[in-house]
Formats: structure tokens, sequence, C-alpha cells
């Protein structure tokens, strides 16, 4: 076999590979982490909202924290495009300007994706031990989201 550095494609690939790479890491975190710093109403109930906000909030705030493997390129592109277009479907940090009937929507709407175990979604959660939840959280993030929905809609 012909020596690996006289291979001019694996070469070009791996010098490609080099500047995706370097261009993630210096590109991705100036282009994703926007932080949030204003007050927050709660949303669902104090004991559950620090529990949505460290395993749903990586894509559906503006207050992004990104685990070490986002910066893996093609990774960090997966994710990044899981984070902006979860924030397109629901943003938490815009929770203070939505209406009663918004606030019961997101509300139910998290409530059945978190039943039926399509969130956060399963790569992010292998990915990523902070976005899995035990049976204790489930339980109390349900239980109060159940119980927030039934207020909204009295
Ligand atoms: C890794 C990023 C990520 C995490 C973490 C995450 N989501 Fe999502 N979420 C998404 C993406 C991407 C979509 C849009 C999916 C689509 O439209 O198919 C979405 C969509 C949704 C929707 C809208 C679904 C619909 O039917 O319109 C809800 C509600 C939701 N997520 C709730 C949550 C909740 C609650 C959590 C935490 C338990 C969570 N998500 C964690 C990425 C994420």
């Amino acid at each position: 076999m012909k020596n690996i550095l006289e291979n001019k494609p694996v070469l070009a690939v791996l010098a490609g590979l080099a500047v995706v790479w370097v261009g993630g890491i210096v590109l991705l975190p100036a282009s994703v982490h926007t932080a949030d710093e204003s007050p927050r109403e709660i949303i669902i109930s104090s004991e559950s909202d620090p529990l949505f906000e460290r395993i749903c909030f990586d894509c559906h705030s503006n207050q992004v924290d990104y685990p070490w493997f986002t910066r893996i390129p093609l990774v960090s592109l997966v994710v990044g495009h899981q984070v902006s277009s979860g924030r397109d479907s629901l943003n938490f940090s815009n929770w203070n300007e939505l209406d009663r009937d918004e606030k019961a929507g997101s509300i139910e709407h998290s409530l059945e994706v978190i039943l039926d175990g399509t969130m956060p979604p399963l790569a992010f959660r292998f990915l990523n031990k902070k976005s899995r939840m035990t049976f204790d959280e489930f339980t109390i993030m349900t239980r109060d989201a159940n119980r927030a929905l039934e207020k909204l809609k009295q």
C-alpha cells in the first residue's frame, strides 16, 4: 500500500476537514451563544422551572449552553439546526409576551412531547447527560405542567 501522505485525495479531504473543524470552533460559539438576562415570570412552577431550564432551554430559549460536542463539525451543524428550529417552534425566553392561550398551548404541547418521549430529541439526550431526566424529574415536570395547564384553562 502507498504511504498515506502521498495519497493526494486523502490529504485534500484531511485538509478540508481541518478547515471545517477550525472554522467551526472559531465561528460557531460566537454565532450561537446568546445570553438572556431579563427576569422571567414563573413558567410552570418554581419546582419544575429549573428542570425545564436544564433539559429544554438549550434549544427552546435564548439561553443556550452548548456542550463540548457541539463544536465538532457536522455535529455542530445538526445541533445548531435543532436549536434554531427548536427555538422557532417554542422559545421560553418570550414567555412574558405570550397571552393566556399561547401559554396554555405551549404547555400542552410540551406535556405531549415529554409524555411521548420525543423531547429532548434522542440524539441530544444520548450525547448530553444534562438533558436526560430521571423518573422523579419526569413526574414533577408532567405533574406541574398539568396543574399549570388546568389553571390557565380555568
Ligand atoms: C436538542 C434540541 C432540543 C431540546 C433539548 C428540546 N427540544 Fe423541543 N424541539 C426541538 C426541535 C428541533 C423542534 C422542532 C421539531 C419539529 O418541528 O419537528 C422542537 C419542537 C418542540 C415542540 C413543538 C412540537 C410541536 O408539535 O410543534 C415542543 C412543544 C417542544 N419541542 C418541547 C420541548 C420540551 C418540553 C423540551 C424539554 C423537555 C424540549 N423540547 C427539548 C429541539 C429540542
